[in-house]
């Protein structure tokens, strides 16, 4: 009996402690981010605005290194995604654009709109998992998988993913190595490539 009313109570805190406290919490991004996100916004100031982002209208210059232009929804520029475990960009691919090999720190899940790329990812026993998508497929990239997109059209290419977290992050492998403050000497060591190729690529991103 003892035992029951334990478990009872116990099973009581842990529901009350997973409890959800409020319908939504709109990120203040005036306040310092914390490991599970901003503190709410008062509700008492918020409108609809808050729940519509427009920064995905419009068309796209593809003028770096890439030929790309990625338009990211994550907390920060959509604050009423805080605590809610999701968000959006969209990736805009110039003639022979890509998005370079890269991961987060969660799930995505592309949609294509519009031209035809080349999406893949790599999983942890070196198998590339990779497809030319036409305009309405969709592909999942695992969690935390490094995964690409190449745009193989004759013309611009546009998609949208969604991520499984307000703040998935991005690390790009290519600018983590080369842009990084890292030393060249490391690189070499850490990568097998030629010092040459190294300082290339250290000059292309302004470290070397
Ligand atoms: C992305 O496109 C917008 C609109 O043309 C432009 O203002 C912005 O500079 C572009 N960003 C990059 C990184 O090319």
């Amino acid at each position: 009996m003892n035992n029951l009313i334990i478990f009872s109570t116990f099973s009581l805190l842990v529901s009350l402690s997973h409890a959800i406290e409020f319908d939504f919490c709109v990120g203040d991004l005036s306040l310092p981010r914390g490991p599970q996100g901003y503190a709410c916004k008062d509700p008492a100031s918020i409108t609809t605005d808050d729940f519509v982002y427009t920064g995905f209208r419009g068309e796209r210059t593809t003028t770096n290194i890439f030929k790309n232009n990625v338009t990211l929804a994550f907390a920060d520029a959509f604050p009423a995604l805080n605590g809610l475990g999701i968000s959006m960009a969209r990736l805009d691919f110039g003639v022979g654009g890509v998005i370079p090999i890269h991961s987060h720190r969660t799930s995505e899940v592309i949609i294509l709109t519009k031209g035809s790329i080349i999406a893949g990812f790599i999983d942890t026993t070196n198998t590339a998992y990779y497809r030319r998508l036409k305009v309405g497929d969709v592909m999942i990239f695992p969690q935390s998988m490094l995964h690409f997109q190449v745009n193989v059209g004759k013309t611009p290419a546009t998609a949208f993913v969604s991520l499984n977290g307000a703040n998935p992050a991005i690390q790009l492998t290519t600018t983590a190595i080369f842009a990084s403050n890292l030393p060249a000497d490391i690189v070499d060591q850490i990568t097998l490539l030629s010092n040459e190729e190294v300082m290339r690529l250290k000059r292309i991103f302004g470290t070397a």
